[in-house]
């Protein structure tokens, strides 16, 4: 017994002296910034976050330290978002796709086949009439998004088996993200959708829970997935983007100047990350091909696109908020329908 009475004691002065360490450090010290995210510090988000991080210290470096923690470290992405909401940590870079489950106006980015050319999705994601209504629907749940980042063009790899047609997922157990759009998609394409957070992805490809995934080129090297799945298939169904979201009360604290600088570093974020994308893309899909022998697949994009198209519809009727969006984004579409022209 006396042992755990000392323990006890030992714990509530140790208690005791974080919690006066954290007020000295709202009254006297600087404040942490912590930005969590879950790619690894090779990747396009992660470099566009040390210029960010960079930047605030270097104009606000005496009221603030920024911290970026990749790789998960601060949790999945939705306890990362669930952090940022409560101010436990004060940004994150959550995917489109997972927002969805916090308000519903993020359902329209992850519609399969919105945009119709890259061009199209990066000029209607500049586009602040288009992203405001978005960006700005979480701020009763403590939250609100700050820029966009590239995560490029989502499609279909598999361990065992090429994804020519949709009728090639026929009883596949595809990993989706824990979004309800992407469930219905996988539903309308003929797979068995199986969502779970990014990080357990690998195992599950590995230890065949799941026959195949779906996401950009990077998850092939940057997170091994190409170690695993052979085929790549260019069906081209998604872009959604990843969203940097900070913590309302955070924001809203900031002075005009400190909001002034915070504002330029969320444009560098954008900025940067979009130059390092292309690159990463590109030297992503040599990797795959030479070094870790996945087979790039180029399918007939139609049949996907059809299989997919109800859901437009049925979205758009059971969310009338996102009509004007919509509209909105296929004025893009009608005027970069491909990116080849
Ligand atoms: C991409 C995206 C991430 C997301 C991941 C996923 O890597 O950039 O934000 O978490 O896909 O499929 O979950």
């Amino acid at each position: 017994m006396k042992i755990w009475k000392k323990v006890g004691l030992l714990l509530c002065v140790v208690i005791i002296g974080l919690l006066v360490l954290t007020g000295c450090q709202s009254k006297e010290q600087k404040k942490i910034v912590r930005i969590g995210h879950n790619q690894s510090v090779n990747h396009p988000t992660h470099i566009a976050l040390a210029a960010f991080q960079d930047y605030i210290n270097d104009h606000l470096g005496d009221k603030y330290v920024v911290e970026v923690y990749p790789n998960e470290l601060l949790g999945s992405q939705t306890d990362m978002v669930q952090l940022t909401q409560t101010g436990a940590i004060d940004f994150c870079i959550a995917s489109n796709a997972i927002l969805e489950t916090f308000s519903k106006n993020y359902e329209i980015f992850n519609l399969p086949y919105l945009f119709a050319s890259t061009k199209s999705y990066h000029n209607a994601m500049d586009d602040r009439e288009i992203t405001d209504k978005i960006f700005t629907a979480t701020e009763k749940a403590g939250f609100l998004a700050v820029t966009w980042l590239d995560a490029g063009t989502r499609n279909f790899y598999t361990v065992k088996k090429p994804i020519e047609s949709p009728k090639d997922l026929k009883g596949l157990k595809i990993r989706v993200q824990q979004s309800p759009t992407n469930i219905e998609m996988m539903k309308l394409l003929g797979g068995s959708a199986t969502p779970m957070g990014f990080g357990e992805v690998y195992t599950a490809l590995q230890s065949n829970i799941i026959d195949g995934a779906e996401n950009n080129e990077l998850a092939l090297t940057d997170n091994g997935h190409g170690d695993v799945c052979k085929y790549y298939s260019y069906d081209m169904h998604q872009m959604v983007p990843d969203i940097l979201i900070g913590n309302l009360a955070f924001i809203e604290e900031l002075s005009d100047e400190e909001m002034v600088i915070f504002e330029e570093g969320y444009e560098l974020v954008n900025e940067i990350q979009r130059e390092e994308w292309i690159k990463a893309v590109e030297a992503a899909k040599q990797k795959a091909e030479n070094e870790q022998n996945v087979r790039f697949i180029y399918p007939d994009q139609e049949p996907f696109k059809e299989a997919c198209l109800p859901l437009h519809q049925s979205v758009l009727e059971r969310n009338t908020e996102i009509q004007d969006i919509y509209d909105k984004i296929q004025k893009y579409n009608e005027l970069y329908p491909s990116d080849t022209e």
